[in-house]
């Protein structure tokens, strides 16, 4: 797996080298303001994790990194010089890939189609243009098999194969087409263990050809995986921000699990114990009790 995408690595990439960094970088939409003061850096050969709860403001740093949204304050810059996209084509020609949470491919469509979907091949120009087929198909199949998907048959929908699956193919399209920043939104959030596990496989032997990955992700444990870095961020802003050595996957489950407003839940929601007086369970409960 990882050999076939050291076939594509050939990008210029050095390992350590930054491709994409954000200074200071905010984002309003109207009156909300989704993320303030951001500062990433994108490395390759390395994987940055960026967790947070719901409405955290992760997507909302993809879609900046990726064309999709203008941040509105700030920086960014990619090979060392600013820029701010117009469009997700902008980003793409700076070898920036983005998978979506809800993936960009259509499940009724043959697995090959998918692949290919918007860089088909054509011989001829217009208005007698005909696509590659037997070509899209073998070099479909040829690089799904080398990174260990093995399709029963190129020509099946892509709804019949597995979330796990599924997610690579996206992944693997992103970088046969020269990806060397890949960001990946939540690509396990929908499945189970062993499918994660497929998928942070691929992660590993994209990060290990240079690439340079951005994962999204709700889940400590899937980060500490795979990460290099970790950005924690809470209501748009950074909440930590740290390497790996740095902090525990101890620390990163109990940030994630917002351990504060946890403490404060569990004192809401403790049960009153039989003589009347809050239980908490907790060094509160000895108070009562002295
Ligand atoms: N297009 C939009 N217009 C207005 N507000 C938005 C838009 N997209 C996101 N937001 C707001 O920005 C904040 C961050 O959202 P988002 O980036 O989607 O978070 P996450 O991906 O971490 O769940 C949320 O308060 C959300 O409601
Ligand atoms: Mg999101």
């Amino acid at each position: 797996m990882t050999d076939a995408l050291a076939d594509h690595a050939d990008r210029g990439l050095r390992r350590g080298q930054p491709l994409v960094e954000l200074t200071g970088v905010g984002k309003s939409y109207g009156p909300v303001r989704a993320l303030h003061d951001i500062d990433l850096r994108v490395v390759a050969g390395e994987v940055i994790c960026v967790l947070g709860d719901n409405g955290a403001g992760k997507s909302t740093l993809i879609k900046i990194i990726s064309g999709l949204h203008r941040h509105t304050s700030g920086v960014l810059k990619v090979d060392g010089q600013a820029v701010t996209f117009g469009s997700p084509r902008e980003a793409l020609d700076h070898g920036i890939a983005t998978v979506y949470q809800d993936l960009a491919v259509v499940p009724l469509m043959e697995v090959w189609r998918n692949f290919f979907l918007g860089s088909e091949l054509t011989s001829g120009r217009f208005p007698l243009a005909g696509m590659r087929v037997r070509e899209m198909r073998r070099i479909a199949d040829q690089e799904l098999r080398k990174m260990g998907i093995v399709v029963h048959d190129i020509n099946q929908p892509v709804a019949t194969l597995s979330g796990g699956q599924r997610q690579c193919v996206a992944i693997a399209r992103a970088v046969y087409f020269g990806a060397r920043v890949l960001i990946l939104d939540e690509p396990t959030a929908a499945l189970g263990v062993k499918q994660s596990g497929v998928v942070l496989r691929y992660v590993a032997a994209a990060r290990d050809a240079g690439l340079g990955v951005v994962f999204i992700t709700h889940n400590p444990q899937h980060a500490h995986l795979v990460g290099d870095h970790f950005v924690i961020l809470k209501r748009g802003a950074t909440a930590l921000d740290a390497r790996r050595g740095r902090v525990t996957l101890d620390e990163l489950t109990a940030q994630m699990a917002g351990g504060d407003e946890l403490a404060e839940l569990s004192r809401e929601l403790a049960r009153p114990s039989t003589d009347g007086k809050r239980n908490t369970g907790s060094a509160r409960g000895s108070e009562h009790r002295s």
